[in-house]
């Protein structure tokens, strides 16, 4: 017999849905409390900022770790750390977070997009082989859903055409690639604190590297460009983050590997629970052996031409369902948003029109990425969800699925 998904009539697997929620300790409150009534705000005079800091770095194996506002100021510091500016191309993926691309727009150099492996859904070196031009100056690496990169073979491009690597691991703080921590391969990483992330400040983010040269510029773009008492050395901006979010963003960092263990569970109990339906009908990103999954997201891939019904009918009975963790990340590729198509100018011609291009791009087909956004699912994992979760995740996938199929 057939069960009807809620959508449908039937009873909601879930009365009482399942939705993200950040994990927020007692610990957690009393240490940000104890900042608020100390009267310490701000970075500037601090202590929590730095001790922010010198755990990233111990996590990450890093010489450096600059705390920064958020994800997306952490790439725009990147950017310019590597001294990315009018006139450069860089190569990204279509398919993440536009600030990914965005930041690339916000130094005034032109994103360039390579395409995706279907298997991880994050970006194919090879098809970054092709995106190379004489223009290109760095690779923005992200590590999609808190799952790596292949770093090694990125790494080789980049060393034998001189680029710099830029790892996006906005996504996947606590991920590893052959032993090494995500964020920490590249020239650079940066990090994100924001609420659905491995750790959470809030609104935050770092710049990682173990490059001197790098962390300098990057501390002074955080800070105004300042060297000394209202002194400025280069164009900066106030891109710091404030005490009590660093006493947060440490005190979440001391049990960052309970917060994985947790999203590590949940999506091995779903891998388990759903195996009868994978490849028939879904398929998903299953971590390689020398890959540690941060578990930021769940993605699954519909196969569609088993299914009567579209993606966001799939997304709305599972939410329907009660689990309303489903959610579609990316709907759009980047090179198919109005931003990227229309070629938006921002100031007046740059960067597209800039004289220091003097190039056309085009915003060619980048058929992975466009498959893999048609009919990709996420389950947004948290760190509060428990084993039932999993379990009730996965009923209502299959109950979805099976009743949908042609
Ligand atoms: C891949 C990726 N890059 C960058 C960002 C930007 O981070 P933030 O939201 O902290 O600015 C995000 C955040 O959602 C992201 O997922």
């Amino acid at each position: 017999m057939q069960e009807l998904p809620a959508i449908e009539g039937g009873k909601p697997i879930r009365p009482n849905p399942l939705r993200y929620k950040p994990w927020i300790t007692d610990d957690d409150i009393k240490l940000v409390i104890d900042v608020l009534k100390s009267g310490q705000l701000s970075a500037i005079g601090g202590r929590w900022n730095t001790a922010l800091e010198q755990e990233l770095t111990k996590y990450l194996s890093t010489r450096h770790a600059i705390t920064v506002s958020n994800g997306t100021t952490a790439l725009h510091v990147a950017l310019k750390a590597v001294g990315v500016g009018p006139g450069d191309e860089v190569i990204t993926t279509p398919f993440t977070f536009a600030a990914s691309a965005t930041t690339i727009l916000h130094s005034n150099a032109i994103p360039v997009f390579a395409d995706i492996n279907k298997e991880t859904l994050n970006i194919d070196p090879a098809s970054i082989e092709e995106a190379i031009t004489d223009r290109t100056k760095a690779i923005v690496v992200v590590h999609l859903a808190g799952y790596p990169a292949e770093m090694n073979d990125i790494m080789k491009i980049a060393q034998e055409r001189g680029l710099y690597v830029i790892e996006d691991t906005a996504q996947a703080l606590g991920a590893a690639y052959r032993g090494k921590m995500a964020g920490s391969i590249g020239h650079v990483g940066t990090l994100s604190f924001y609420p659905t992330k491995t750790i959470t400040t809030g609104e935050g983010g770092a710049v990682v590297t173990n490059d001197d040269e790098i962390a300098r510029s990057a501390k002074l773009l955080r800070n105004h460009g300042e060297t000394g008492k209202y002194y400025y050395e280069l164009i900066g901006y106030n891109y710091r983050m404030t005490e009590f979010q660093a006493a947060l963003g440490y005190s979440q960092l001391m049990r960052i590997e309970e917060i994985i263990r947790h999203k590590e569970t949940f999506a091995k109990v779903l891998m388990e629970e759903i195996q009868d339906v994978e490849n028939d009908l879904i398929q998903f990103p299953r971590p390689k052996p020398y890959i540690r999954h941060a578990w930021h997201l769940f993605q699954l891939l519909l196969n569609l031409e088993k299914l009567r019904v579209s993606r966001d009918r799939v997304v709305d009975a599972l939410r329907a369902e009660g689990i309303e963790a489903s959610t579609v990340a990316y709907p759009i590729p980047l090179h198919k948003e109005p931003i990227i198509m229309n070629m938006a100018n921002h100031g007046k011609g740059c960067p597209w029109s800039c004289p220091y291009y003097g190039k056309k791009v085009s915003y060619g087909p980048l058929p992975n990425a466009e498959w893999a956004a048609e009919r990709v699912v996420t389950i947004l994992l948290g760190p509060l969800y428990t084993t039932e979760d999993a379990v009730d995740t996965a009923k209502a996938i299959k109950r979805v699925l099976n009743y949908y199929r042609r």
